[in-house]
C-alpha cells in the first residue's frame, strides 16, 4: 500500500494550507476538513490561497458524521484543525480542550472502530509541551526549572534559577527527552493530542509523528489574530503605526522556523518511515532573542518605530525556549534552509500586498490579559 489521498484537518489555516499546496504538487489527492473558524477566517468564506486542485469540506472536527468519512477515504491524516492561543485558553478552557482534544480523541475513536486504511498520522504539537525551555547551571549541569513565580516576574527577575543552587542558569537547546511542563491550557491540549495519537498509533500498529513547532512564521500567517505568534503581532503594529510590544525585558531567546522548511519537514515525516511514534522538534536551531526580532522587523520594513519594552510580564510566559533540531536531522535528513532576514522579508513583502491583512486587535487582547489578571504588576 502507499499513500495516495491525504486529509489535512485545518486545511485552510496557516501551516495546514502551505503543506496542501506541497501535497497537491507532490500529485497527492488532498482533502481539507476546516470550519472556517472566525477568529482565523474573518470573511467566514475559504481563503483565496486555497488550492484549486484540493477538495474542501466545511465541518468541524468534533463532528463525526463529516469526519468519519473523510478518515476513512484516506491513507493519512494530517491533524492541524485546532483552537491556536495560549492566552485566550487561559479563560476559554472548555472551547480549547473540546476542539484540540476532543477533536483528537474522536479521530482515534474513528481509527480504531473503523475499517480504514490509515498508514500515517501526523499531528500538530507544539513548543509549548516543554513549557520552559532546557537550561545548565555551572554547578549543577542540565536542569529543568519550572515557570517563574509571580514575585519573581514582580521583582523583574527575569532569568531562571537553578533549582538546586538558586544561581541564574543558562539556556541551551531543547532535546525532545527534556521533562514536559504544561503551563498553560492551551499547551496541555497539544501535549493531550500527541500523547494520545502516539499512544494509539503505537497500540494499534499506525505510524504516527507529532511535530513540536517552534515559533512558525511566514505568508498567510494571521497578522489581525491578536493570539498569534509575535512576529505577526508586531508586524501588524507596525504596519498600523504602532510600536510593538515587548514584555519583560526583551530578552526571551526563541527558535523562529520559515514556513517553507516547516512545510519539508512534514512531507519529509509523510513519506519516511525515521520519526514514526516519535514527538519531533521542528525548528530553525537558530536562536534570536525576541526584541532583536521586534527590531529586525522594524528595519526591514523601513520603519523608525521602536518596540515599547514593557518591563512587566505574563503570568502564563516562559523566559528561553530553542530548539534541538539533532532528532529531525537524525531520523529524516531535515536541513532547513531559510535565512531569518530572507524569510522575515517574505512575510514582509506578502504583508504589504495583501489588503486588510493586518488590522491590529492587539490592545484588545491586551485589556482581556488585563482584566482577568494575567499581567504581572511590578
Ligand atoms: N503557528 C505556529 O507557530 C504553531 C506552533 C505550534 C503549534 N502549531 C499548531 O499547528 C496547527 C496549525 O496551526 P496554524 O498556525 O496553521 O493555525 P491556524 O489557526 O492558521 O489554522 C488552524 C485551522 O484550523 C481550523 N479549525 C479551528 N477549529 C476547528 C475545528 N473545530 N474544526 C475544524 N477546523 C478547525 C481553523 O479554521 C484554521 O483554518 C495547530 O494545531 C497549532 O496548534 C502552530
Ligand atoms: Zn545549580
Amino acid at each position: 500500500m502507499s499513500i495516495s489521498d491525504i486529509l489535512v484537518t485545518g486545511g485552510a489555516g496557516y501551516i495546514g494550507s502551505h503543506l496542501v499546496d506541497a501535497l497537491v504538487a507532490r500529485d497527492y489527492r488532498v482533502t481539507v476538513l476546516d470550519n472556517l473558524e472566525p477568529q482565523v477566517h474573518r470573511s467566514g468564506t475559504w481563503p483565496s490561497y486555497a488550492n484549486p486542485n484540493a477538495t474542501y469540506v466545511k465541518g468541524d472536527v468534533r463532528d463525526r458524521s463529516v469526519f468519519e468519512p473523510l478518515v476513512l477515504a484516506s491513507q493519512a491524516v494530517v491533524h492541524f484543525g485546532a483552537a491556536v492561543s495560549v492566552g485566550q485558553s487561559m479563560y476559554q478552557i472548555d472551547r480549547y480542550v473540546d476542539v484540540n482534544t476532543r477533536g483528537t480523541a474522536l479521530l482515534l475513536d474513528i481509527l480504531v472502530n473503523t475499517k480504514h486504511k490509515v498508514e500515517k498520522i501526523i499531528v500538530a504539537s507544539s513548543i509549548g509541551v516543554y513549557g520552559e525551555g532546557a537550561y545548565e547551571c555551572a554547578t549543577h549541569g542540565p536542569v529543568a526549572p519550572t515557570i517563574r513565580d509571580e514575585q519573581q516576574l514582580a521583582r523583574r527577575d527575569w532569568e531562571q534559577h537553578c533549582p538546586y543552587c538558586t544561581s541564574h542558569v543558562r539556556s541551551i537547546p531543547t532535546p525532545e527527552d527534556k521533562a514536559l511542563y504544561r503551563d498553560n491550557i492551551y499547551s496541555m491540549t497539544k501535549y493531550h493530542q500527541e500523547e494520545m495519537v502516539l499512544l494509539i498509533g503505537k497500540t494499534y500498529g499506525i505510524p504516527s509523528v507529532a511535530p513540536r513547532f517552534f515559533n512558525v512564521y511566514g505568508p498567510r500567517q494571521s497578522l489581525s489574530n491578536p493570539y498569534a505568534g509575535v512576529a505577526a503581532i508586531w508586524l501588524s503594529r507596525l504596519l498600523n503605526g504602532k510600536q510593538p510590544i515587548v514584555f519583560e525585558d526583551g530578552g526571551q531567546l526563541r527558535d523562529f522556523v520559515s514556513i517553507h522548511d516547516v512545510v519539508d519537514c512534514l512531507v519529509l515525516m509523510l513519506e519516511k518511515p525515521g520519526a514514526d511514534y516519535l514527538p519531533v522538534n521542528v525548528g530553525s536551531g537558530q536562536t534570536i532573542t525576541i526584541l532583536e526580532i521586534a527590531k529586525m522587523l522594524a528595519r526591514l520594513l523601513g520603519s523608525s518605530i521602536e518596540p515599547q519594552v514593557t518591563q512587566t510580564g505574563r503570568k502564563f510566559d516562559i523566559r528561553h525556549n530553542t530548539a534541538d533540531i539533532t532528532r529531525a536531522w537524525q531520523t529524516l535528513g531535515f536541513a532547513p534552509k531559510v535565512s531569518l532576514e530572507d524569510g522575515f522579508s517574505e512575510l514582509i513583502g506578502w504583508a504589504k500586498t495583501t489588503p486588510d491583512v493586518a488590522v491590529d486587535f492587539f490592545d484588545k487582547a491586551l485589556q482581556e490579559l488585563q482584566e482577568k489578571g494575567l499581567l504581572v504588576k511590578s
